[in-house]
């Protein structure tokens, strides 16, 4: 393999991208992490190559949420099995409720989606198994009216990541690299 630094860091964000757009992408359910030694799947909506954030949406009451609020380091983690490579990003996240970001992920989400925003906040203690949504909304596509109250819990996560460390597995030898991102230094280290 003779790709070069630069190319691995092309080639990240090209990964980082098409998870983003494509469902059916390897790189589209990551774990994200977060520095109380938690972690969960989450979907990658968006990548900024500009400013390399990537961009989640969650619920503004989730434990997630609250532990991350303006900022805190996160972690996000993708391996794509095709492609043989794993990626370990480093970053901040920070939780948006408000802005135009914010309105513009929510007004192009489905109600089917927002639905999910409807409910009790995610961990809270049920005596029976519970979807947590008011009974009327199990199973059914709400209207806009209805989900407009959901709007208060939906948040984004954005974690603007700062360096990958990029291994690739390959029977004549794996490689690895740890890169800054959006530029900056890059080197290779022992896999
Ligand atoms: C395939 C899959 C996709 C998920 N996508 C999201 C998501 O986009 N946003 C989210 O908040 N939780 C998502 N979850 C649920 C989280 O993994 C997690 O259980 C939940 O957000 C509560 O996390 P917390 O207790 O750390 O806040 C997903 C779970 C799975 C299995």
């Amino acid at each position: 393999m003779t790709q070069s630094l630069s190319d691995i860091r092309a080639d990240i964000a090209r990964q980082l991208a098409e998870g983003a757009a494509s469902r059916r992408s390897a790189c589209h359910t990551p774990v994200v992490g977060t520095a109380d030694a938690d972690m969960r799947v989450m979907v990658l909506r968006a990548f900024d190559p500009d400013s390399w954030t990537l961009r989640f949406h969650t619920d503004a009451r989730s434990p997630k949420a609250q532990l991350i609020g303006e900022g805190a380091p996160a972690g996000v983690l993708f391996y794509d099995r095709e492609a043989k490579v794993q990626m370990r990003c480093r970053g901040e996240g920070r939780i948006a409720t408000q802005g135009e970001t914010v309105d513009a992920a929510w007004a192009a989400s489905t109600n089917f989606a927002r639905r999910c925003y409807l409910g009790a906040e995610p961990g809270a203690i049920s005596d029976t198994p519970t979807s947590g949504l008011p009974d009327w909304a199990e199973g059914v596509q709400p209207t806009e009216e209805q989900v407009a109250p959901a709007r208060e819990h939906f948040a984004l996560l954005l974690v603007t990541l700062r360096e990958v460390d990029w291994l690739y597995l390959s029977n004549e030898g794996h490689r690895r690299a740890v890169l800054q991102v959006p530029a900056g230094e890059a080197r290779w280290v022992t896999p």
